[in-house]
Order: C-alpha cells, then structure tokens, then sequence
C-alpha cells in the first residue's frame, strides 16, 4: 500500500500531495510544526506535543485549521493508513495561502498537512547502542527558539556541518560560548561532580518534551540534576553526554568534535536514562 498524507482536509496519496505555491509556510516559513513519535503502536507524550503545538500558534497568532478534539483523529488514521507500529508522525500548520506581502491579513485560513513515516527499530538502536558523534557550531537562530516554527535555515545549516565532520547532531554555541541545545535535540551531560545538566528552559532553546519527561522522571528517582548551561571545558571534563527528542529518545554522545566524552563509548547512565525516560513518558493510543 502507498503512502498515505492529510492535506487541509483530504487524505490523498502521498506522492501525489501537493500544496499551493503561494502558501506563506513556502515563502516565509510562516508556520510551526511538531513530530509525534509511534512507539510500539503508541504515541509517545501525546497531549504534551498538541498543547506545544497550540502555543506555538498562540505565540504566532496562527488560527487553529481543526478543532483541538480533531487533530487525535486525524493523526491516528495517518498512523492507521500508513501501517506504522514504529516512526513519526509530522504535522505542519501554516497561516495559509495569499499573495505574497510580507504582512498578512486575520482573514487567510491557516493550512494543515499530517505525514507518517515508518522507521525500522535498527535505525533507533543502533544510534542508542553505539552512540553518536557531535559537531559544535555556532548558534545562529532568532531570538525566540521556544516556538517550533518551520523557520529552521540554520539548524539546516548546523546539521550539514556536523554531517560533514561525521556527526549525527550539531551542539550550537551561544553567544556567551555556552552550548544552547542541539539543531534537532537538546543537550545534555553529566558532569565531573555527577551532576546532569541541561541548558534551563528559556526563549534560547526548544522546550523538548522528551526533556520534560526525562526530568520528571529524574525527579520521581531522586536523580541529581540542574537546569544548568555548560560549555566546552564542561564538555571536556563531563563523565557522560546524551541528547533527548522524540525521534532519538535518550541516545548518548561519545565524541564532541575531537573530544572523546568518557572512554568514547556510551556511559553505564545513559541507558539508566533511557529507561527513566521510557517509564516517565506517556504512551497512549
Ligand atoms: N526536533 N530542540 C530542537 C531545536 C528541536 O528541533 C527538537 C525536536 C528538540 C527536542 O524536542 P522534543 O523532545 O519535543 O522532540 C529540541 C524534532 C524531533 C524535529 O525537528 O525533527
């Protein structure tokens, strides 16, 4: 069976969807979006990824295309047509189609389109068995990081450059020489006093909801941690590192740029964390 997408309103073939091309997410990036994960048939933190994407409107005062109560429905059928046990779900909202003016009026009704993806289970292991390698480069996002907009040039650039210096993932630097998060996840270590720190939630990064449920799960298990920014020295001298999103869960770094992070392969804690993180998340169907 093909591919299967939602596109304002109608379930059509994939390959065949199409979208106007004077739709303000194409020309402005005028838009946001969020990736739900399928977890063994479940989706992973549901209600928490819905209430970000419904901030992310608000912040960008973008009209809901759907009623709250539908998005659920229509998700499941993308996951339903689409035959995923495990992969994504990605759902894009964009203010909607008008003639390019960089101003816009309340009238333009706002755009959807729902995709799923099917992603095989050796494609998540190997990365949380192995390890992965990290690039840092610098931090050249807008001023407001907490909303998921489709304005992502620069993480597009940070991945190519970490891609091409053999990384999965880019660690962006601050200004202050302080690691933000990375292109597509955020950062963390566990530092040379066992203490795990991640940068504290602020309009620098992307509130990740993984990094939410990761938390709270530290906290039910009493784990030390600190809502903590760390730089390069901190990076050379951390016990362990990890990155957490939806798509990568809890996966560990072994190496950032030529630093070898432990003995360079994954910490004994990381997959402590992983199960933290699996048992902290919400799965629902
Ligand atoms: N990225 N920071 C950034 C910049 C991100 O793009 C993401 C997610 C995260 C982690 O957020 P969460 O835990 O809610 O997935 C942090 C998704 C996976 C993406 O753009 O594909």
């Amino acid at each position: 069976m093909s591919r299967v997408a939602f596109v304002n309103g109608k379930y059509c073939d994939f390959k065949k969807s199409k979208v106007h091309i004077e739709d303000r997410g194409y020309q402005f990036a005028d838009g946001v979006y969020e990736v739900f994960t399928v977890f063994d048939n479940n989706l992973v933190d549901y209600n928490a990824h819905l209430q970000r994407l419904f901030r992310s409107l608000s912040e960008l005062s973008i009209k809901t295309p759907i009623a709250k109560k539908a998005y659920l429905f229509h998700i499941q059928k993308i996951i339903k047509l689409n035959l995923i046990n495990n992969g994504l779900v990605y759902l894009q909202v964009t203010r909607g189609v008008a003639s390019r003016d960089f101003k816009y009026s309340d009238s333009i009704k706002s755009s959807i389109t729902i995709t799923g993806k099917i992603i095989s289970d050796d494609t998540f292991n190997h990365s949380v068995f192995n390890g992965i390698n990290v690039t840092t480069t610098k931090d050249l996002r807008w001023k407001r990081c907490d909303i998921k907009s489709l304005n992502l040039l620069p993480a597009v650039l940070a991945k190519q450059v970490a891609f091409n210096n053999g990384s999965k993932e880019a660690w962006l630097v601050g200004d202050d020489g302080f690691i933000t998060e990375g292109s597509s996840s955020n950062a963390w270590i566990l530092d040379k006093n066992n203490i795990l720190r991640t940068t504290p939630k602020n309009s620098n990064i992307l509130g990740g909801i993984t990094r939410e449920s990761l938390i709270r799960g530290l906290k039910t298990h009493g784990i030390k941690f600190k809502e903590s920014k760390f730089n390069l020295i901190d990076i050379k001298n951390a016990k362990e590192a990890f990155i957490t999103s939806a798509t990568t869960f809890v996966t560990p770094v072994i190496k950032v740029n030529n630093i070898k992070i432990g003995n360079g392969k994954p910490g004994k804690f990381a997959l402590v964390f992983l199960d933290i993180y699996k048992k902290s998340a919400i799965f629902s169907k």
